[in-house]
């Protein structure tokens, strides 16, 4: 199944799903065809183009509107014959009118076990309340922000001391567990979007 990947950053997520799709003891049903950043020369970027696999930069700040961007996107996607979406580190919030068009086929990664800690600031979160543990959530993407329904959860603990930064860099050990993991359920059928926000699993 062709895999088209949105980033942002540095790319430590999309360089696991890379890992995986491209391990040949594996034998993924995915295959990563496009990598989109947002941002020009980003880590991510040189990622995609060490691991051979072609990259495109829309600038959100070059289109009008939201809507325009995303469509950009879109296209590029479609272009590429992609069929599933992963969100890995993607920093802007998507139209209700790109993830209607993805619905099902769109994965994005957070960090925290949604659906506590939702946002752009998950790990300052986790520790002002003082919760003992974190971890990732891939959820398929629901028009309201990280409340799409949950494919794949991994654990941490938090640790006496934790900063945002040394807990940002533990969760992130098991997000580049949790997102192959998740797209492989995905590009491999065993899970899938059903009614009403909830997962349909088969074996
Ligand atoms: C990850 O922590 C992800 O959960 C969050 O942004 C970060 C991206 O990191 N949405 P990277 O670019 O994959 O290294």
């Amino acid at each position: 199944k062709k895999v088209g990947v949105l980033i942002s950053g540095s790319g430590t997520n999309l360089q696991a799903l890379i890992d995986h799709t491209q391990n040949p003891a594996v034998d993924s049903a995915a295959e990563i065809v496009v990598v989109i950043s947002n941002k020009a020369g980003v880590k991510g970027l040189e990622r995609a183009r060490k691991a051979g696999i072609p990259t495109q930069v829309v600038n959100h700040k070059d289109f009008p509107s939201r809507l325009e961007f995303d469509l950009a996107v879109s296209s590029i996607l479609e272009d590429y014959g992609v069929e599933y979406v992963c969100l890995a580190g993607f920093m802007r919030i998507l139209t209700g009118d790109f993830v209607r068009k993805w619905e099902g086929r769109l994965l994005n990664i957070h960090p925290s076990l949604l659906p506590s800690f939702k946002g752009a600031h998950a790990h300052k979160l986790v520790l002002e309340q003082g919760v003992r543990v974190s971890g990732c959530t891939v959820h398929f993407v629901a028009e309201e922000v990280d409340s799409g329904a949950i494919l794949v959860q991994e654990v941490v603990p938090v640790e006496i001391g934790d900063t945002e930064e040394t807990l940002a860099e533990r969760v992130k050990t098991v997000e580049h567990k949790a997102f192959p993991k998740a797209l492989e359920l995905l590009a491999s059928g065993k899970a899938k979007l059903g009614e009403n926000n909830k997962v349909i699993w088969s074996d």
